[in-house]
Formats: structure tokens, sequence, C-alpha cells
């Protein structure tokens, strides 16, 4: 279903029956609202998020691409999150999910403009799947179309926002004991401690070669989110806290209590592609009742 969402732009939304939902925005390929099957809202967006080009939307799950931050010479987390991109009517089918007929995929390529501030020929196919048991899917497949023989590099994240209920009660569990790099710190090299992640202040860090399964445990809803990655090693985990918060235009003062990026990426090691090459990048998220978790 194609709907027109926020001042026009449009947007695609994917229902099962049993109730939950996912809604993508063109601009962006942006998701902006994942429902389970209890219709609650899973991921944060923020009231103050400005729906309009070219500012990305602050919320959801924006894709950073060809560029994860400040990592390099372009604007900040790349052009992709704020690009328009197109449904394809005819996607090929993928081995892992072509009995599913609940996803969209949408499409990316450079125009002449973007190919001045990366001089590169791409196609970036994303595709979005609501899993039977409400899990949201996004599999990224990007390619090398150059026709002057070079290849090309580039970083990346899926810049999910999770919905929590309070920051203090949460806990990340899967990043114990890896190297990180510190935003905060100059991009830094330290070691995380050896227990379970928690938040009382500010928070902008990689890390490094994570595993493919992690977890967000929020304690006040007895829910677990699970994020499981392939082709992405590494994993951002931000929160911009109170000052931060307040020196966002686009982000409400309080908010920071109520979402955690988790990001899976690749950063460390930027993905190269020579012509005619694909990366394939693969986020797969579940939210599940705590209870049913417990022992895992
Ligand atoms: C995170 C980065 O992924 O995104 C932070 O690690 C950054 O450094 C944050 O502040 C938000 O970025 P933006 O460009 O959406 O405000």
């Amino acid at each position: 279903e194609i709907c027109k969402g926020i001042n026009g732009l449009e947007k695609v939304i994917l229902r099962d029956i049993r109730g939950s939902s996912v809604e993508i925005y063109l601009y962006g390929a942006q998701v902006t609202s994942w429902k389970n099957e209890h219709r609650e809202e899973l991921l944060f967006v923020s009231s103050k998020a400005i729906f309009k080009p070219p500012k990305p939307i602050r919320g959801g799950i924006p894709i950073c691409f060809p560029q994860f931050s400040n990592h390099g010479s372009l604007e900040a987390h790349g052009f992709a999150r704020n690009r328009f991109w197109s449904i394809d009517p005819s996607p090929p089918p993928f081995p892992t999910n072509s009995s599913n007929k609940t996803f969209v995929d949408l499409i990316l390529k450079p125009t002449e403009e973007d190919m001045k501030i990366w001089p590169h020929s791409f196609e970036f196919r994303v595709r979005v799947t609501l899993g039977p048991a409400g899990d949201l899917m996004l599999t990224s497949r990007i390619r090398n179309t150059n026709t002057d023989g070079k290849p090309f590099s580039f970083t990346f994240a899926y810049h999910t926002y999770f919905a929590v209920s309070d920051i203090s009660e949460v806990r990340v569990e899967g990043l114990e004991t890896l190297d990180y790099l510190d935003n905060l710190q100059n991009k830094q090299r330290f070691t995380e401690q050896g227990d379970a992640i928690t938040f009382e202040s500010e928070v902008d860090k990689i890390y490094l070669s994570t595993p493919t399964k992690i977890a967000i445990l929020d304690h006040e809803k007895k829910r677990t989110f699970v994020i499981r990655k392939d082709g992405l090693p590494d994993a951002v985990v931000w929160n911009p806290w109170d000052k931060k918060a307040k020196a966002m235009a686009d982000f409400g003062d309080d908010e920071y209590k109520h979402m955690l990026c988790v990001e899976a990426a690749a950063v460390e090691k930027p993905i190269t592609l020579k012509p005619g090459e694909e990366w394939r990048g693969r986020q797969e998220l579940s939210a599940v009742p705590s209870s049913y978790c417990s022992g895992q």
C-alpha cells in the first residue's frame, strides 16, 4: 500500500494479518514505524522530526551511505538518507524470503549531481520485509556499476532508533569486553568492561567486530529487542543525553530518555567493491516479551 505521509511525502505500508506493520518513506528509504501485533510502536521518531527535504528524518531507521557519520569528507552519514528512492515494481526473488510477499524493494541510483560529490555509479537496492512473526528485515544490496573500471569504498549503518520506556532501565547485551572507538574521545580505541552496557550519560561508541546477535533489554516494558546482522561487523551505540538533545532542533529536550540507537554498521573497515561486484548487508529485528527470552 502506497500513500501520502507527513507533508505529502510518499510512504509504503506493509501489513501482516496478525496486526503488525511497517512504514517506509521513499524519502531516504527510511523506515519510520514498526508496530507489533498489539499495534505498539517499537521505533522512536522524534515529535520534532522535520519531514522536509533535504533535512533527514530524525528517527526510525535512516540508512547511512556511502559514509557513516563524519568518517570521511562527505556530509554526515552520507546522502542516501536524504534522497528520493524509487519502488521496484517487479523485484527479483531473493533466495532467503522468496515465499514471503510482505516486502518492498526500494532503489537508489546516483544522479549527475550526486556523482559530483561522490564520483561513482552504483545501484543500491534495499528490501524491507515484514516477517510472519512481526520481525523486520532490511537487506541492502549495493552494486558497483562504474564503467570506468574503478572500485569504490564506503561505510554504512542502519541507524536504528529503538523506542525504550526509560533509558536508565535499559541494558545492552552482546557488546561486553569488545573494543570500541569512542566518538566522544577523538575516536580513540578502548575496551568495554565485562558487564552488560547500561546508560547514565551521553554515549557515542563504535563497537568493533561484534557478534551477529545483540540484545536490548527494556526492563520496564518487559521487552527485548534482538538484532541479528550479517555483513555488518560493527555496532554503533548512541544516545545524545540531555545537553546534546537540547542542541538538536529536531529532537525534544527529554526525548533522549525514550530512545536508544544501536546501529548495525560497517565503519572501521570500509567495504570495497570492484565494478560488477555486489555487497550485501542484512539486519533482522525482533521484539519479544522479556520472560520469553530469559536464559537465552
Ligand atoms: C550517530 C553518530 O550514529 O548519529 C553520532 O555516532 C551522531 O555521532 C548521531 O551525532 C546523529 O547524527 P545526525 O547526523 O542524524 O544528527
